[in-house]
């Protein structure tokens, strides 16, 4: 897809179209639906995959986010099906539609186009129309914006005001703390936690060369997910993911031996439930003694603004560390390459 906005740009401007997203979706009613199935991928589908999670934490109704061709096989025809593609061209999305069609779910779409809104227009199903213009991961605030304002999970009005509130209010122009920044806290020698969060810069600096394992606790394993893609997608390095408290029954043991570049990067928000915040300190002192360990906490008070508010720094160090890395943060050229093969 020809994206006219590069990166650093849509990045710089996440607030700024998080905002525009609000204004664009303020009329949009409330599905009754008890439960919503959200069909996406990559940079789409992170949107459902926020959306289950946050409605996971605050509840008002089932979201499933799938990232799958088809729907699941539990479907039976009474969900409503909420299709999110960028491009509005993506295999597996629109495989989703064909099957909601058969089945006779409800559906509807958030797309700039393509076959997915041609869909709409053929089947009467709604469309909301997203501006066309961005690599599909930048616009995620586009993408997400009016799929909450669909979901009627508690509290979500009041949510989306808040995350409003912290991302216009944040300011981290890439490159502009290269220079200046100081570096990333170091791994405190007890495996206690300094509690600070280090600049972009500072962040990506302590993950050039490495191979970061992102960690976050309930919603942030989500958004550790989506630091995981963008600093593949944008940097073009590879990272891991995983979520607390499941990784400590399993991945805990590999850290035995862990790569020799390894760096942890926990995503954490501030007052945690103390099982969570004994949880870390527990985790990090059997099994990462001897490994840097990033601490990242989250700004704003409700889940959705917490949990954007380390989105917008994950993304903004995806960028620096693509920087570093002397790679365009923009293209995706293979992913491109790969869905003309699949198209032969
Ligand atoms: C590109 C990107 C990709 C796409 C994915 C699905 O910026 O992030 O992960 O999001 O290939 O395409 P769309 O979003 O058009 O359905």
């Amino acid at each position: 897809m020809a994206a006219t906005n590069s990166i650093e740009t849509d990045m710089q401007r996440f607030g700024a179209l998080f905002a525009a997203a609000t204004d664009a979706s303020e009329d949009a009613q409330p599905l009754a639906a008890g439960s919503v199935i959200v069909a996406g991928m990559g940079g789409s589908g992170i949107a459902g995959r926020l959306a289950q999670a946050l409605a996971e934490r605050c509840g008002g109704l089932r979201v499933s986010a799938w990232s799958d061709y088809g729907l699941p096989a539990w479907a039976d025809g009474s969900e409503r099906l909420i299709a999110v593609s960028y491009s509005g061209n993506t295999a597996e999305t629109l495989s989703g539609v064909e099957r909601a069609i058969e089945l006779g779910c409800g559906w509807e779409a958030i797309t700039t186009g393509g076959r997915l809104a041609a869909l709409g227009r053929e089947y009467g199903a709604p469309v909301t129309a997203i501006e066309p213009g961005h690599q599909p991961r930048a616009a995620l605030p586009l993408l997400l914006v009016p799929l909450l304002q669909r979901l009627p999970i508690a509290g979500i009005a009041a949510q989306l005001t808040e995350a409003g509130e912290v991302l216009g209010a944040a300011v981290s122009p890439v490159g502009a703390a290269t220079a200046a920044s100081p570096p990333a806290p170091a791994a405190a020698p007890d495996g206690g936690e300094s509690g600070a969060t280090a600049s972009p810069a500072a962040i990506a600096a302590q993950l050039a060369g490495k191979l970061p394992f992102i960690y976050g606790a309930g919603g942030l394993a989500t958004v550790a997910y989506r630091w995981r893609c963008q600093i593949a997608e944008n940097a073009k390095q590879l990272a891991v993911h995983h979520a607390l408290p499941e990784l400590d029954h399993n991945e805990i043991v590999g850290w035995a031996s862990p790569p020799p570049n390894a760096v942890v990067v926990a995503l954490r928000e501030p007052d945690e439930p103390a099982r969570v915040a004994a949880r870390w300190k527990a985790t990090r002192a059997a099994a990462w003694r001897d490994v840097p360990v990033i601490e990242c906490r989250a700004r704003g008070e409700s889940p959705l603004a917490r949990w954007l508010s380390l989105v917008h720094l994950g993304d903004t160090v995806s960028v620096e560390l693509a920087h570093l890395n002397g790679v365009e943060p923009t293209p995706v050229r293979v992913i491109e390459e790969l869905k003309r093969r699949l198209d032969d």
